[in-house]
């Protein structure tokens, strides 16, 4: 199995570059922030509990996205491999997924890290607020919570798989087929090894 995670703060282009990636290498696509909006949309329970974290730019509870990984991996057993996106986001739910796939006999391949300046990251995000209807676009303050989250409580997720010598870093600014082929050159040459 191939299993990459694709990292980066908010507005970084993480959903953007997952489609074309997970087209190109054949892997299921794991968004939890997908997940969650699709939980919203159905108006769950769970979707309820989350949104008004979500409003305010914070992260929705470990056991809550712990609990939508575990059975999006039960419910994709013949998968070639998994793209997370948005997951993990702290270092207990980074420790629950190494767990998770050791279960299941895999672990993480690669992350890959995209990095972009913090202006580009609330102009890309302010713009996309203009038609997203995403409520945790169209204000500014919003976005510069869930950037400070990110620097919080997630960055530190990339330090834990440095430690497995696991990160590699990409520059996320320039156009989107420039950082699909540079994300590309990186996920070929780890499959090489
Ligand atoms: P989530 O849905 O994961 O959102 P996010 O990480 O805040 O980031 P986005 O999805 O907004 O950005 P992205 O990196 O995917 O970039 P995109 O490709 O869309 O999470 C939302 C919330 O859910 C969290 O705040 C939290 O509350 C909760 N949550 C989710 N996962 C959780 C977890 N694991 N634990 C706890 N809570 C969790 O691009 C952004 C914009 O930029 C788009 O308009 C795009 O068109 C544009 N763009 C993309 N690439 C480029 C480029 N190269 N140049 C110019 N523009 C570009
Ligand atoms: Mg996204």
């Amino acid at each position: 199995m191939l299993n990459l995670i694709l990292f980066g703060p908010p507005g970084s282009g993480k959903g953007t570059q997952s489609e074309k990636l997970v087209a190109k290498y054949g892997l299921k696509h794991l968004s939890t922030g997908d997940l969650l909006r699709s939980e919203i949309a159905q108006k769950t329970a769970l979707g309820l509990e989350a949104k008004s974290l979500m409003d305010r730019g914070q992260l929705v509870p470990d056991a809550v996205v712990i609990g939508m990984i575990s059975s999006a991996l039960e419910t994709n057993p013949g998968a070639k491999g998994f793209l997370f996106d948005g997951f993990p986001r702290t270092s207990a739910q980074a420790e629950a997924l190494d767990n998770l796939l050791e279960l299941k006999g895999t672990s993480i391949k690669t992350m890959l890290a995209m990095e972009v300046s913090e202006e580009e990251l609330v102009s890309r995000l302010l713009k996309r607020g203009e038609t997203s209807g995403r409520s945790d676009d169209n204000n500014e303050g919003v976005i510069r919570a869930r950037i400070a989250e990110y620097h919080k409580k997630t960055a530190i997720v990339a330090d834990y798989y440095k430690k497995f010598d696991k990160v590699v870093s990409v520059k996320g600014e320039g156009s989107v087929e420039e950082i699909f082929e540079r994300l590309s050159n990186e996920i070929d040459a780890t499959i090489t090894v």
